[in-house]
């Protein structure tokens, strides 16, 4: 049996504990791992534009000493000629080892994974879920927390349209003693199927507007852009762009240790002032997100197990 990941669920807590000693042992000892995936290739499949997920999949294989090739833009493979993600799903098992999906579509990586007879990767489905992307966060946490669970998160920006917010979300109401705090306009408030998900496990959350009021209760906080390309118009999207912009000035209230992640691209919504701010954990967690692929991209090929 194949194995995929599509949603943070799809492995248990764990097996992501296991994941992460074995990212954080690539970290320690990189040379030991630079040949463990030799004659394996690895195919990405961009539909919808990226930077890191596409170049931190890639940096990865090839730090594992396999191969990589894809397409990064949907007007250079057949979707522009019409071909469905089924059959392409299909097509790049006969090249490939394992195959990386990023699509615009909600759902688009289940469809691939289903026809696909290669392990698949969600890289990001429409505002549904990232999963490699919570992995990268859950594994920053651990790192500069020392464990999962036991803090208080802020989630802050468009918690409507993030994928990477409601992955996360998902991904954190697992671990003991989470408080989720989410900031937002209200047109940008998380989707009523994840508050409902909340109030099933009898998880506790705030909302609020204003950073400010809750920034002295954080122990990490996680900044996300409005998602521009997600808008249906655009007047919407200048009024919400800046709502949130996190300053020096902003970070006083803050603890002392609490971190800021961002999954990163940023625009206006941390001030670059706040970079060298200790507390500024984002650069950091892209670089962890190489790691965590590297160990997951083994485990899905079956050259480790958890
Ligand atoms: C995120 C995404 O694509 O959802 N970026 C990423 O993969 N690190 C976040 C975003 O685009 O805002």
């Amino acid at each position: 049996m194949k194995r995929d990941l599509i949603t943070p669920l799809d492995f248990s807590t764990e097996e992501l504990d296991k994941l992460f000693d074995l990212a954080d042992d690539i970290r320690l000892h990189p040379e030991q791992y630079s040949h463990a995936c030799e004659g394996r290739k690895m195919a990405t499949c961009f539909y919808e534009p990226s930077t890191r997920t596409r170049l931190s999949h890639e940096s990865a294989m090839l730090g594992l000493g396999g191969q990589v090739m894809g397409f990064s833009e949907a007007s250079s493979s057949s979707a522009s000629k019409g071909e469905s993600v089924a059959d392409t799903a299909r097509i790049i098992s006969c090249y490939a080892d394992i195959m990386v999906i990023r699509h615009p579509k909600e759902g688009a990586a289940t469809v691939a994974a289903h026809y696909a007879s290669i392990p698949v990767i969600n890289a990001g489905d429409g505002g549904h879920q990232h999963p490699t992307q919570t992995l990268t966060d859950l594994l920053t946490i651990r790192n500069l927390k020392g464990t999962l669970g036991g803090f208080t998160i802020g989630l802050c920006g468009d918690l409507k349209f993030g994928r990477t917010v409601h992955s996360l979300i998902n991904a954190l109401v697992r671990y003991e003693n989470v408080r989720f705090i989410f900031i937002s306009p209200p047109e940008l408030k998380v989707p009523d199927y994840i508050t409902e998900m909340l109030n099933e496990k009898g998880i506790a959350y705030e909302e609020c507007i204003r950073l400010e009021d809750v920034m002295s209760e954080l122990d990490l906080l996680y900044m996300t852009r409005v998602q521009k390309e997600r808008f249906f118009n655009e007047e919407d999207y200048v009024r919400l762009k800046n709502f949130y912009i996190l300053d020096s000035e902003k970070m006083k209230a803050a603890k002392p240790d609490m971190y800021i992640l961002h999954p990163l691209p940023r625009v206006n919504e941390i001030s670059v002032e706040v970079d060298d701010d200790p507390r500024a954990a984002y650069f950091r967690q892209a670089q962890f997100g190489v790691y965590v692929r590297m160990a997951l991209i083994l485990v899905l090929l079956g050259l480790r197990t958890l």
